[in-house]
């Protein structure tokens, strides 16, 4: 019998059978990465605002402590974003005429608030609360890295599931002081209160201290999804 098909177009088959679940497993990973990379969830990314306000001026430059304007991140879910008053005590007597300052002025003539740009914000669905974070111990550069040194805030971590998650499996890895949570730089092999700890050690005695809830508290889904 002759041969219906030439020997060749076995191995054309073997190629593009391959080639296929190759091709669907590339594209599966390149999937995967898509969502999880900074193109979408915009980390490391540095938004537009209306004033081209400084964190690395006020708050490196100028030793300002977090919460003269984010008065509301102890009591409450929201860290809440300064009224145009707090800068106006300082930006009435300098840096008065300074274009950049205009939408301030502005502001302050008109009675509006400034638009700010969010460069945080968590879908819906999903619970946060900085009070609780706060009070028990989890520093701000934990979750948004030295804002210190960011002259326009960025996203320092992605806010994905996995991200929130990575966290409360251990969080004795982050734990910290109560006073020590608006230090950006705090080193616990550092710390003289605290002689001979590491961030471990002290993070698990934190941990008995503070009352934590438990690990499978803090992964079950209703904790963050009610
Ligand atoms: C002098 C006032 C001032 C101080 C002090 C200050 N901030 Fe801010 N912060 C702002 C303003 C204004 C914005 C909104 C503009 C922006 O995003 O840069 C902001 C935005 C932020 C955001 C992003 C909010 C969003 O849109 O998601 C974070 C996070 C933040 N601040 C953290 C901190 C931390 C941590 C400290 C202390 C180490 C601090 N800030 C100190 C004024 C201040
Ligand atoms: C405690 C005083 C104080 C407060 C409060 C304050 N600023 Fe400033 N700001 C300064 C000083 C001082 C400078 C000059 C910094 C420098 O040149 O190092 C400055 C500079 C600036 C500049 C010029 C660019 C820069 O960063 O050097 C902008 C814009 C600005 N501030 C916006 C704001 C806004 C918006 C607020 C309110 C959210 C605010 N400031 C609150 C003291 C303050
Ligand atoms: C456990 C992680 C975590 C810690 C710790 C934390 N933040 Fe946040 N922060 C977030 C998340 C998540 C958001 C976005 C919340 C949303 O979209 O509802 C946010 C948003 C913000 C905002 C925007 C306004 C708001 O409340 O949504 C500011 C300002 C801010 N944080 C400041 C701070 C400061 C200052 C500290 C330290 C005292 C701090 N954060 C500690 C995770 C954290
Ligand atoms: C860097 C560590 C860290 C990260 C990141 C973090 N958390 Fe937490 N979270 C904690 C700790 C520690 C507690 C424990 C508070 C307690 O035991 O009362 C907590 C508690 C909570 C609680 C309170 C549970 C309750 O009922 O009291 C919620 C809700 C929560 N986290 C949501 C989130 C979400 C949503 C994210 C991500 C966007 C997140 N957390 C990211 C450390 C973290
Ligand atoms: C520590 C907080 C936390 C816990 C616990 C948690 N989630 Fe989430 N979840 C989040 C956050 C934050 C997002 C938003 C992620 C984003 O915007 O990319 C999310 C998103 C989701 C989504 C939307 C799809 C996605 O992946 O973005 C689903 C579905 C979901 N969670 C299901 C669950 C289930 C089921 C559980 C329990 C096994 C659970 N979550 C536990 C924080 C949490």
């Amino acid at each position: 019998m002759p041969q219906l098909f030439h020997p060749a177009t076995n191995t054309i088959a073997r190629v593009s059978i391959f080639g296929t679940i190759f091709l669907t497993a590339g594209l599966g990973w390149m999937a995967w990465g898509y969502e999880r990379s900074s193109y979408i969830t915009r980390q490391g990314d540095v938004r537009p605002q209306p004033v081209p306000f400084s964190h690395e001026h006020h708050v490196r430059g100028l030793g300002i402590d977090c919460r003269y304007c984010h008065t509301s991140v102890e009591d409450s879910y929201f860290a809440g974003l300064p009224a145009t008053k707090v800068c106006m005590t300082c930006h009435s007597q300098m840096w008065t005429n300074a274009p950049l300052l205009q939408p301030v002025r502005d502001s302050w003539v008109n009675n509006r608030p400034i638009s700010w740009t969010r460069v945080h914000n968590l879908p819906g669905f999903v619970y946060f609360n900085h009070s609780i974070h706060v009070n028990k111990g989890v520093g701000c550069v934990s979750c948004h890295g030295e804002v210190d040194g960011m002259p326009l805030m960025w996203k320092a971590s992605s806010l994905q599931m996995e991200w929130c998650l990575e966290c409360h499996r251990e969080p004795e890895r982050v734990l910290r002081p109560r006073d020590e949570v608006f230090n950006l730089h705090y080193d616990p092999a550092r710390d003289p209160k605290h002689p001979g700890e590491t961030q471990l050690t002290l993070g698990r005695k934190l941990k008995e201290q503070y009352h934590l809830l438990s690990r499978e508290q803090l992964q079950n889904c209703s904790t963050c999804h009610r």
